[in-house]
């Protein structure tokens, strides 16, 4: 059943709880995520940014792709299908033809924009989406990636700022900055578990973490329990795929069904899929 993000996170937020977003770049991706969520009976955010977008085919495919499975798979937990990080400067196109295609649920990262801009840009695709009843998420801070990393505290989101921006725009999540990165973590990953508990304890909407791969479980765990209810994961899942992929074409040198290469990154897909889940479920 696909939702609207909005419900699923206040609900566990309330409860303290915290629903993982898978990315997806393709058919295969979306049908495993499906699969083991389903099989481990937790709801589950799909996540897709808008270069797997353009590399699936467009929105319409993506869309159509995820409500297909859900109904051919059996698919019977709640799910969200969710446009990672739109990263559009000069107008809301993403945002816009996401919401047209049938996702439930927007980014609109403009967080590298100063703070006046960001929440222009954000409360417009907020009051966009609330006609369709699409959630939005917004982000102050810079998450940026892993590989370019160099930040210090000074890139940590501002508490007040993010109260002020949340109720500027109307966001239904928000994405702080709280030490986290995308991709692989180089040294020591310092989160800053008591910012994310103060803007848990005082805004009412859920906070999501991006940057989940390479995140201890004892983190994740703690994460939660400062108040994370939503955490993303993708680079973890494309490395598991590659590993399975690599492993299998080491060992079976002259196979020629494709689909079985496929099939080795899928089951390593499916085992990182299923470990979060079991950790998120702990809690
Ligand atoms: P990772 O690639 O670090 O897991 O981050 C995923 C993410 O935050 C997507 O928005």
């Amino acid at each position: 059943m696909l939702v609207s993000s909005y419900k699923l996170l206040q609900e566990a937020k309330r409860q303290g709880k915290c629903i993982p977003q898978f990315n997806i770049i393709n058919l295969e991706w979306t049908k495993a995520i499906l699969q083991e969520a389903n099989y481990q009976r937790y709801p589950v955010i799909l996540g897709i940014n808008e270069k797997s977008i353009n590399y699936m085919g467009g929105y319409n495919t993506v869309a159509q792709v995820v409500k297909t499975l859900i109904k051919d798979l059996n698919i019977s937990i709640p799910v969200v299908l969710h446009l990672d990080h739109s990263r559009d400067g000069t107008n809301p196109k993403a945002c816009l033809d996401a919401i047209a295609s049938g996702f439930t649920s927007v980014m609109m990262d403009a967080s590298r924009f100063d703070m006046k801009t960001n929440i222009e840009k954000t409360k417009l695709i907020v009051d966009k989406a609330k006609e369709q009843g699409v959630s939005v998420e917004g982000e102050l801070g810079y998450i940026g990636l892993g590989k370019t990393n160099n930040r210090d505290i000074d890139g940590y989101t501002d508490y007040q700022e993010a109260i002020n921006f949340i109720q500027a725009t109307g966001i239904n999540s928000f994405a702080p900055a709280i030490g986290n990165y995308h991709g692989i973590y180089r040294g020591k990953l310092a989160l800053n578990y008591d910012l994310l508990a103060q803007l848990s304890k005082k805004i009412t909407i859920p906070i999501v973490i991006h940057g989940g791969s390479g995140i201890s479980d004892d983190d994740i765990i703690k994460l939660v329990k400062n108040g994370a209810s939503k955490i993303n994961f993708n680079t973890e899942l494309q490395m598991a795929w590659i590993k399975g992929v690599r492993q299998y074409l080491d060992k079976h040198t002259d196979i020629y069904d494709a689909r079985e290469v496929i099939l080795a990154g899928k089951q390593e897909l499916r085992a990182i899929v299923r470990k979060k889940i079991q950790i998120l479920k702990g809690n």
